[in-house]
């Protein structure tokens, strides 16, 4: 008896504090009410531009530079180049994948290599992708009256107007995208950008959105300072630009040298980087069958670390400097080719072979897949 009358007086206690609890409410909500309805009346436009954040992001448009230096002889695309798009797309999903070249869309070049005659990259590039080719000016002289001189730099000028003329994210085909870039792009940042070894800003990599003062600014920077230097207009230009911007509120964020260059060009780097850790030797029935089955995780268990691998967990992008440039010899490493990526006994295998076993399970490799034709 007594316990249905503490029930009775706890349930009367309950319905009161219920009560109490929804006149609050009420009161609070309609006093929020009267305030967003005020902001909106005072100023309608920025109450929307705060609410419409995601229509502000860097696109998601990536472009690739290819400039031919003799035209007749087409494009030279290698497997490296494929899997660089490959991830991209894969991780991505970009709205766009723009391909910057000097040569006619609908020309033989193009058609060359689409229809096979420059073997199995080349025509992959050409139609598992659909590219947005454009043909572009290709500059022979900056503004301010200097040759420039050789491909590399009249790619440096291409890649900055394309991301002026169109936003969005360039990157160099030795650029390999190890995750998705989205919450860079929506990071509120006008442009990010990324440090290399030493400290410069690398420029094999960056977004921005169209109008930036960033990617305006190396535009016209780059001109003015052109003088035939490996990288006076390019890193040295962003790098000058980039960190004068940070003061700006959301103009610029330049993130650390592992996010998207973490080697570097220097034979130590490159070493670590491609070097092979096992005697090259063929695959297995078995492991062919462990690859093809979807049983085998993509990503790896801590457990099955080797000691001198790399831990890839906080970089977005790996700028892979090759050694070939300087012809310099790494052990077990010749090319980047399918066999070489899925043996994952190099720290450059380990990183992409995820994108590299996904290409393997949609058929559009086999392990012996030469790194060329
Ligand atoms: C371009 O390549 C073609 C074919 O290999 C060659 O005949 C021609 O001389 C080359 N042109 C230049 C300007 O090097
Ligand atoms: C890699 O680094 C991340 C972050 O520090 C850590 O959580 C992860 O366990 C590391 N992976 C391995 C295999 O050591």
């Amino acid at each position: 008896m007594g316990r249905n009358i503490s029930l009775h007086v706890k349930s009367v206690a309950a319905a009161s504090l219920l009560t109490i609890l929804l006149i609050i409410l009420y009161v609070y909500n309609d006093s929020v009410g009267v305030q967003v309805w005020s902001y909106a009346g005072a100023g309608g436009t920025e109450a929307h531009q705060d609410q419409g954040h995601t229509t502000d992001d860097i696109p998601n448009i990536v472009h690739f530079v290819y400039i031919l230096a003799n035209e007749s002889k087409g494009f030279n695309f290698e497997f490296s180049h494929f899997l660089s798009m490959y991830a991209v797309s894969l991780y991505w999903e970009p709205d766009t994948i723009f391909l910057h070249t000097n040569v006619d869309p609908d020309g033989t070049a193009v058609a060359r290599a689409r229809d096979g005659f420059g073997g199995k990259w080349n025509k992959l590039i050409f139609t598992y992708f659909n590219l947005d080719i454009r043909k572009v000016e290709v500059p022979s002289y900056a503004n301010n009256g200097v040759k420039i001189q050789g491909l590399e730099h009249k790619s440096d000028f291409v890649r900055v107007k394309a991301v002026q003329e169109h936003g969005g994210i360039y990157i160099d085909w030795d650029v390999h995208a190890l995750r998705d870039v989205k919450s860079l792009r929506q990071s509120g940042f006008n442009a990010v950008a990324g440090r290399q070894a030493h400290g410069q800003i690398n420029s094999g990599t960056f977004m921005s959105k169209k109008g930036a003062k960033m990617i305006d600014m190396w535009t016209d920077g780059m001109h003015e300072a052109y003088n035939g230097g490996w990288t006076t207009h390019s890193n040295e230009v962003i790098t000058r630009v980039g960190e004068l911007l940070v003061q700006e509120p959301g103009e610029m964020l330049i993130l650390e040298r592992d996010a998207f260059a973490p080697g570097s060009w220097e034979s130590k780097d490159t070493d670590n980087l491609f070097q092979s850790h096992a005697e090259p030797a063929g695959f297995t029935e078995h492991e062919l069958a462990a690859m093809r089955s979807l049983r085998l995780a993509e990503s790896e268990t801590p457990g099955d670390v080797p000691e001198w691998a790399w831990n890839w967990s906080h970089t977005y992008l790996l700028h892979a400097f090759s050694p070939d440039r300087w012809h310099q010899k790494v052990h077990g490493y010749d090319h980047i080719s399918p066999a070489y990526v899925l043996r994952r006994d190099s720290n450059f295998g380990r990183a992409v072979y995820p994108a590299v076993l996904h290409m393997y399970r949609e058929g559009l490799i086999g392990v012996n897949d030469p790194y060329d034709g």
